[in-house]
């Protein structure tokens, strides 16, 4: 656990987040819970924007919310002036709910269906992220009905193998998402959104993979894409806006040993100062998606320890009243957790144990092999470091409920999403009428 003022052990012993004792949040929303602490993503909304507005004024922070779509993340984001990446009508509708105005939304995706384009288009989104000629026709044809002109950019693929997970990286030579720079296929794109009469090319965006730690990927991204604005400068084509996606590190366990959020920032800034001075280019509008970056560390999940079970010899498994269905990153990504008893924080930990979910699937683990008190049923669980790709990945794979959210600060909780019942499971199932018979 990575202690801070806002997530620490109180005189009780108890695991503290946002002012609010794990223990009493547990007596009074249960478990499995999921846990997010406003302090926290407001301090790491303003390491970022503090460093550009020094910096690189023309600039706008937009949140990934991908990693933790919700109305209340939304309008935190708004009031600490943060635009969002969207992905998904889904996305797009609940930051438009939460008065987030278009302006500040950028339309991402390789697989955007006509609906969600029409949704943008409607909703004015200040730019479409194309991934797809198909999308460029689409959209134009769109907007010629809606009588818009929309911005777009486009989705780069600088061809940089950022060394994390294979299944997050996605700018390989060999990746579903964008167009390569190297072949001159992104050129040619960009060319060809130029020729359509409601379509403003406005800049192009890449996005090098997720949970990176060094910053040398995001210098080469910036010496990769501004040599690439160079190119397109030769062809007459101005670029107003560089988008450098987002893929910042967080701490999962001691491992990982990510730098401050505003230190990428700072190393980015700096090279791209660098670039423009060297490479004698127009300064466009630097927009960063962070995700992970801003929501991860501030969430913890808290889970009930049922069954202790112990296979002579081999291993001992604590079972939670949780699991995959609201954090699949183990059996995604055999993703690695730091957890901890809530209600036993200051118990030594002697045992070394495997914390499994509750899900009819051998590989539904939340932490392998982790270090714990002797566990008893009736005991906390903790989960650190859950605040990204959890609760949006979340299923009800085997019926089982998504966890409600509670956003917690100074003390204080309240639900930001309130739990499903069992009557929600089922309110869209039908039995057709030549069973019911
Ligand atoms: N921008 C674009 C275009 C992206 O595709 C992503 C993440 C981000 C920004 C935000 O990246 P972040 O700052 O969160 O690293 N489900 C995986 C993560 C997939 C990330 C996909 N794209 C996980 O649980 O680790």
């Amino acid at each position: 656990m990575k202690e801070r003022e806002t997530l620490k052990v109180n005189n009780l012993g108890h695991l503290e987040i946002g002012g609010c004792d794990t223990t009493e949040l547990v007596a009074k929303y249960g478990t499995p819970l999921y846990v997010m602490d406003e302090e926290h993503i407001r301090k790491i909304c303003r390491s970022y924007t503090e460093v550009l507005s020094k910096k690189y004024p023309d600039s706008l922070v937009c949140y990934a919310s991908k990693a933790f779509s919700t109305k209340a993340i939304y309008a935190i984001c708004k009031s600490e002036s943060l635009g969002a990446d969207v992905v998904s009508a889904g996305e797009l509708l609940t930051a438009i709910s939460a008065n987030m105005s278009g302006e500040n939304l950028y339309f991402h995706g390789n697989g955007k269906t006509p609906y969600e384009l029409q949704l943008a288009v409607d909703n004015n989104v200040h730019a479409v992220v194309v991934d797809s000629e198909f999308e460029i026709d689409l959209l134009d044809f769109i907007c010629a009905h809606a009588r818009k002109k929309i911005g777009v950019m486009v989705r780069v693929n600088p061809g940089i193998d950022a060394h994390t997970h294979k299944f997050i990286q996605t700018t390989k030579v060999d990746s579903k998402f964008g167009f390569s720079i190297a072949d001159g296929t992104a050129e040619q794109i960009i060319k060809k959104i130029r020729e359509k009469n409601n379509l403003e090319f406005l800049g192009i965006h890449c996005h090098i993979g997720s949970q990176i730690f060094e910053l040398t990927p995001f210098e080469l991204a910036v010496e990769k894409m501004t040599d690439f604005i160079v190119t397109l400068n030769k062809s007459g084509i101005v670029v107003k806006e560089l988008n450098l996606g987002g893929g910042y590190g967080v701490h999962y366990t001691d491992e990982d040993r990510p730098l401050e959020p505003c230190q990428y920032v700072e190393t980015i800034v700096d090279k791209l100062n660098e670039c423009i001075a060297v490479k004698k280019i127009k300064a466009p509008r630097l927009i960063l998606e962070p995700g992970r970056s801003i929501v991860g560390e501030a969430g913890i999940t808290l889970y009930t320890v049922g069954a202790v079970k112990e296979i002579k010899d081999v291993k001992k498994y604590v079972s939670v009243n949780g699991g995959m269905f609201d954090n699949p990153r183990y059996a995604l990504y055999e993703a690695k957790y730091d957890v901890a008893l809530a209600n036993r924080m200051l118990d030594e930990k002697t045992e070394k144990v495997t914390v499994a979910g509750k899900c009819c699937e051998s590989g539904d683990m939340l932490a392998v092999d982790v270090l714990l008190p002797p566990a008893r049923p009736g005991d906390v669980l903790a989960v650190f470091t859950t605040g990204a790709y959890n609760y949006s990945m979340a299923s009800n794979y085997n019926r089982n409920l998504v966890p409600p959210v509670v956003l917690v600060n100074g003390g204080e909780s309240e639900y930001i999403v309130r739990p499903q019942s069992y009557e929600d499971l089922m309110a869209r199932d039908e039995i057709p009428s030549w069973i019911k018979k």
